[in-house]
């Protein structure tokens, strides 16, 4: 069925709205840069125009004629496509501009404190309605007017607290990518994120199905470049890799891929030093990420692998067992066996991000399967009784595979894992 998408839907624009000093042209910029979009701010561009100051064009014309300037440019640039649009604070306080804004793209508010917008505001010399003497009392009077209008028109809210630009960011993207999802990908039950707090290393869990079609949008803002190396096994290999690699791919992101033997007795140290030699000699840098595809074993060694090879590399785990989507890929620990002892040689090393796609749980053999059941009953009976009465009512649904019973399972025994690894990384 073809049917015709609203002009929001298909522009390819993004809008940033919110108060002065809310970090819009800076976010903006950046985001322009990730996404390969032009980057316009829209107080830029009237001043480009008319080839004065805002301050000046304030001086001469009043606000009023500020704004008069300022629809007249929105509705011009909210005709172009491909654009990341950082308006200016008072832009969305007409009902004409919100409903210009609203059709022009997706729109992101850049929510702050009054406190934080005063302090990053406070030595500014160029926004004219900011130049008083209680600059806090103009700030609160300004958010209490405006806030209504930017949540009028918000697809995204996303809080600029403490958080460094470089995690504002990735969250933005993150929200991006599921918002775009979520729009492509209709049929697709929704997707499920937790978040593994562990500050400045925190990573989102991501948890649904189809999630290996939607490794691009997902994965995209944790690559920091356009490479990766995937590594998996020669059973998870013709099952999935061309699925993952095609989807990257289609973003124009280079994969390469290094598939090892099936099995524990494989988890030692030869694989690793095969996993070396192939990036070695394939100069694979600093920046490119390692990703694992396939069970606990794979992600193991991929992980002591990434944290090793250049002294470290960013790490991505696609677990594709329903132990390691529960288990293993959560909490950092990565590491080999030695023919002393298994998993004696190792390393914490926390991935950028995680991806537990339900639907590679189809081909899972009944023993893995069961082995997998195993652990989430495990996290029932040692810390969460609600839980294991929730499994109690849904054993068959989750040994019969049910989809959205697997995802819950794995969300519950995720977040316990997470509560355990947030309390003590090292445990
Ligand atoms: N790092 C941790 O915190 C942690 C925690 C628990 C276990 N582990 C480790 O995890 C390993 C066990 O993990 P596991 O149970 O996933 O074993 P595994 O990785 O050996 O996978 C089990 C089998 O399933 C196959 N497989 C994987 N995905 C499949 C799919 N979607 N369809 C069909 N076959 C598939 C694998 O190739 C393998 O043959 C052990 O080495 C253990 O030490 C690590």
């Amino acid at each position: 069925m073809i049917t015709d998408l609203p002009f929001k839907q298909t522009s390819g624009n993004i809008v940033l709205v919110g108060m002065p000093g809310s970090g819009k042209t800076t976010v903006g910029r950046l985001l322009a840069k990730k996404l390969q979009k032009t980057f316009i701010d829209s107080d830029e561009e009237i001043q480009h125009r008319t080839g004065v100051t805002i301050p000046h064009i304030f001086d001469v014309e009043g606000e009023a004629g500020f704004r008069q300037r300022e629809s007249a440019a929105l509705e011009e640039l909210a005709q172009r496509r491909n654009i990341v649009l950082a308006t200016g604070g008072g832009a969305p306080l007409s009902p004409a501009n919100r409903a210009v804004l609203k059709q022009c793209g997706v729109v992101v508010y850049l929510k702050s404190s009054v406190h934080d917008l005063w302090h990053r505001t406070r030595h500014d010399h160029n926004r004219p309605l900011l130049q008083t003497a209680d600059l806090h009392a103009k700030l609160q009077s300004l958010y209490e007017q405006r806030d209504p209008c930017y949540l009028e028109i918000a697809d995204i809210v996303m809080h600029t607290g403490k958080q460094s630009v470089h995690m504002l960011l990735v969250r933005l993207l993150e929200r991006l990518a599921a918002l775009q999802g979520s729009q492509e990908n209709q049929e697709a039950s929704e997707m499920q994120t937790l978040t593994v707090g562990l500050a400045e290393r925190s990573y989102p869990i991501h948890i649904g199905s189809s999630l290996l079609q939607r490794t691009a949008e997902l994965l995209l803002p944790h690559l920091p470049g356009k490479r990766t190396v995937i590594v998996t096994n020669t059973t998870v290999a013709p099952l999935y890799l061309d699925r993952l690699r095609s989807n990257l791919e289609r973003q124009g992101v280079r994969c390469s891929s290094i598939v090892l033997a099936d099995g524990e007795q494989y988890k030692n140290a030869d694989s690793i030093n095969a996993i070396y030699n192939e990036l070695l000699s394939s100069r694979s840098e600093r920046g490119t990420p390692l990703i694992a595809l396939g069970g606990g074993v794979i992600g193991d060694m991929t992980g002591f692998a990434a944290a090793t090879y250049l002294r470290g590399v960013p790490f991505i785990q696609i677990p594709t067992t329903l132990l390691a989507q529960v288990d293993s890929s959560v909490g950092g620990k990565t590491g080999i066996n030695h023919p002393l002892g298994k998993n004696m040689i190792g390393a914490f090393y926390q991935p950028r991000v995680v991806l537990a796609d339900t639907d590679t749980l189809d081909t899972l053999p009944d023993k893995e399967l069961s082995a997998g059941l195993a652990e989430v009953i495990k996290y029932g009976l040692i810390r969460d009784v609600s839980f294991l009465e929730w499994l109690e009512a849904n054993m068959d649904k989750l040994r019969q595979r049910d989809k959205a019973a697997l995802q819950q399972a794995i969300l519950r025994s995720c977040q316990n894992k997470a509560e355990v690894v947030a309390a003590d990384e090292r445990e």
